[in-house]
């Protein structure tokens, strides 16, 4: 599919048919998410893959009981190893730590779409319940539970206009002089 098509379809999808998705799949998007960038090229991102039942249970009740996280076949917990961005960022490594993990998991998301799955990125969780169902040490934080799967409904979330977000020069400034603006007339000439 067309990476804009792609992208214009993803949508957060919170219920899922029982059919099972194929490891085949799994290691697609997985492999998608491991070409994000990532500052230093540090590739601090590592995923855990869970099929299991009861533990997709525990996963859905720290995640705030947000209880249709275990109808997903496959849910992935997407963590960060810091060993090593901290030696080499001694202060912001939390934050690109964070930003890399986010970059890996929208190439994840992209790329389920892409073969026909959804998806929904959740990180309203308790991390130290996470951590301990997963076991996962200390050295390591959780950064977000992606749920994957056949959508049973899917939800189309409205979003601002493209206008509304971007100015030119300086923020703030959307001076009509520019010939990119309108900029929702030149998309209707670019979206088939
Ligand atoms: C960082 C982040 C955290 C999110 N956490 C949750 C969550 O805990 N539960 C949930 O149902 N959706 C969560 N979402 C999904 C958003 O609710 C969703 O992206 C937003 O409503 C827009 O809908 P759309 O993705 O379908 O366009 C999260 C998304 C992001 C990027």
């Amino acid at each position: 599919m067309d990476v804009y098509d792609c992208m214009k379809k993803v949508c957060s999808t919170r219920s899922y048919l029982s059919k099972d998705v194929t490891n085949r799949n799994v290691a697609k998007i997985l492999n998608a998410a491991h070409f994000a960038p990532s500052s230093g090229n540090i590739q601090n991102w590592r995923f855990i893959v869970v099929r299991d039942k009861d533990k997709k249970k525990e996963i859905a009740r720290v995640c705030m009981d947000q209880l249709w996280i275990q109808e997903a076949p496959v849910v992935i917990i997407v963590c960060s190893d810091n060993s090593n961005i901290k030696l080499h960022y001694e202060k912001n490594w939390k934050k690109y730590s964070r930003e890399n993990c986010a970059a890996a998991i929208q190439n994840l998301i992209v790329e389920a779409e892409n073969i026909g799955l959804s998806s929904c990125w959740v990180r309203n969780f308790n991390e130290l319940r996470i951590a301990n169902t997963l076991k996962i040490p200390d050295s390591v934080s959780v950064e977000a539970v992606i749920t994957i799967g056949y959508s049973k409904h899917r939800p189309i979330e409205k979003k601002h206009k493209i206008e509304e977000l971007v100015f030119f020069e300086n923020y703030g400034n959307r001076t009509r002089g520019i010939s990119l603006f309108p900029l929702q007339k030149h998309l209707k000439k670019l979206i088939k």
